[in-house]
């Protein structure tokens, strides 16, 4: 059989689409906003250069080694201990479970398209009043978008990598940037816009503490889909004699300026229109929707454009968490890519039923366990616990265990002067900084 592979350009295009997600338009403006602006995005800028592109090289080494999936390629990459290494494939598992609740978001996000097309809220109050009504109440509603979620996921990844996932970004990916653009293009005419770019780039140090360092380092590892083997399991599919520090410059450069332009748009719009920065996970579904709405009939336009451009990030990344276990039970188990698909989609779907379920009156009680519910545990066990342990995991595997020999084959012809730094970074300053970053999400620090 002959195997799938993306183009030079496809592989581009599904990592960067991997990597842009909700991650970069929902959670990085707000959390920017949450932690004062300027030096939070400066922490975070500082790593993504210095252990994000360190690790997406490595993490695309093991894939485009290995050419498996994550659990086959770190048991044939592994020179002894192989049951042990193989292990480390299983972080795939951190992307069915982020599904979870990925494909939730992207069901509310179908429904601001659909609702945004006739109505805006006329004030922050009524917004948030929108929102956590359909949070809270309306279970049929987040029913409904999130089956439509599952079916097109679903559908994508029975096409494989060339037809289903390689199409999918071709088209989704250029939409996106047009339409984040063409907004950025127009808020740059606004008068508010200086004042976004102060907000972003103007540091304020004294509102820095561990908290705010510790969260840039996490995000930066979401942000741009490393240690869940998403990564690693696009890069099997590169072409032979792929530039792998060149595709990871590319995917590193269009997700950082997405988030950035994003950012840029979005603090623009509430200055000039709403009420400002610093408002949380409801900023996109909340505070956006009502600065819309004084734009007049201009905002509808926007809304509907925002959050299909919203949409079409999250659903390029979602392919890429569901790849790596419909891969593994592929090439582990010989299934169907039909039926590894259909599989993963009804695991993400029927939790994903729970996880409504969790945020609806009446039932959240049953599905709350200490202070989160069902929904929020999913998020943070992902998120806090299991990237940044698979980042951790990979940088050593790469840093120590495979042969320095190898590594060096591939890699020093690529970065030249700079592959020690790089080497060195990934053996110890890479692993050191997940360990601190996974003891203060945990709360031991
Ligand atoms: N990078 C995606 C985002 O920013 O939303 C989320 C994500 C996708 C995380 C794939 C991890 C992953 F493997």
């Amino acid at each position: 059989m002959k195997i799938a592979r993306f183009s030079r350009l496809g592989f581009i295009l599904a990592a960067a689409g991997s990597a842009v997600g909700l991650g970069n338009i929902w959670k990085f403006p707000y959390i920017t906003g949450e932690y004062g602006g300027g030096a939070f995005v400066l922490v975070y800028l500082f790593t993504v250069l210095l252990i994000g592109f360190s690790i997406m090289i490595a993490e695309m080494f093991i894939g485009y080694m290995g050419r498996k999936d994550g659990v086959t390629s770190f048991e044939e990459l592994a020179p002894k201990n192989k049951n042990l290494w193989k292990l480390g494939g299983f972080q795939g598992l951190a992307g069915l479970f982020i599904m979870i609740f990925y494909s939730v978001v992207i069901g509310w996000i179908f429904n601001y398209i659909v609702s945004s097309l006739i109505y805006l809220p006329s004030s922050v109050k009524e917004a948030e009043l929108t929102f956590t009504t359909m949070l809270h109440s309306d279970f049929l509603t987040q029913l409904f978008y999130h089956s439509v979620a599952f079916l097109w996921i679903t559908y994508v990844l029975t096409k494989g990598i060339k037809s289903g996932i390689e199409r999918l970004n071709f088209y989704l990916m250029p939409t996106l940037i047009l339409i984040l653009l063409g907004m950025f293009i127009y808020a740059t005419t606004l008068d508010s816009f200086s004042k976004a770019v102060e907000f972003m780039f103007s540091p304020d140090w004294s509102k820095i503490n561990s908290e705010a360092f510790v969260t840039a380092v996490g995000h930066a590892f979401f942000t741009l889909s490393l240690g869940m083997g998403a990564i690693m399991t696009y890069s099997a599919s590169m072409e032979k004699n792929s530039n792998l520090v060149k595709n990871a410059f590319w995917v590193v450069f269009l997700d950082t300026t997405i988030a950035i332009v994003a950012g840029l748009m979005l603090f623009t719009f509430l200055y000039q229109y709403g009420s400002g920065p610093a408002k949380g996970p409801g900023l996109v579904f909340i505070s956006l929707p009502s600065a819309f709405y004084e734009m007049g009939i201009l905002g509808n336009f926007f809304a509907v454009i925002f959050f299909i451009a919203l949409a079409f990030a999250g659903l390029t990344s979602s392919v890429s968490l569901v790849e790596p276990m419909v891969q593994y039970f592929i090439d582990r188990f010989n299934w169907s890519r039909l039926r590894a698909s259909v599989s993963m989609g009804l695991f993400f779907y029927l939790f994903g039923i729970v996880a409504i379920l969790s945020n609806i009156d009446g039932y959240e009680e049953l599905l709350t366990w200490g202070d989160k519910n069902f929904f929020d545990w999913v998020d943070y066990i992902t998120a806090a616990i299991m990237l940044p342990f698979g980042g951790l995991i990979m940088a050593i595997f790469v840093g120590f265990v495979i042969e320095k020999q190898r590594v060096e084959a591939v890699l020093k012809p690529q970065l030249g002067f700079a592959f020690e730094a790089w080497y060195f970074s990934l053996r110890y300053i890479t692993p050191v900084a997940m360990f601190i970053v996974m003891l203060n999400l945990m709360g031991v620090v």
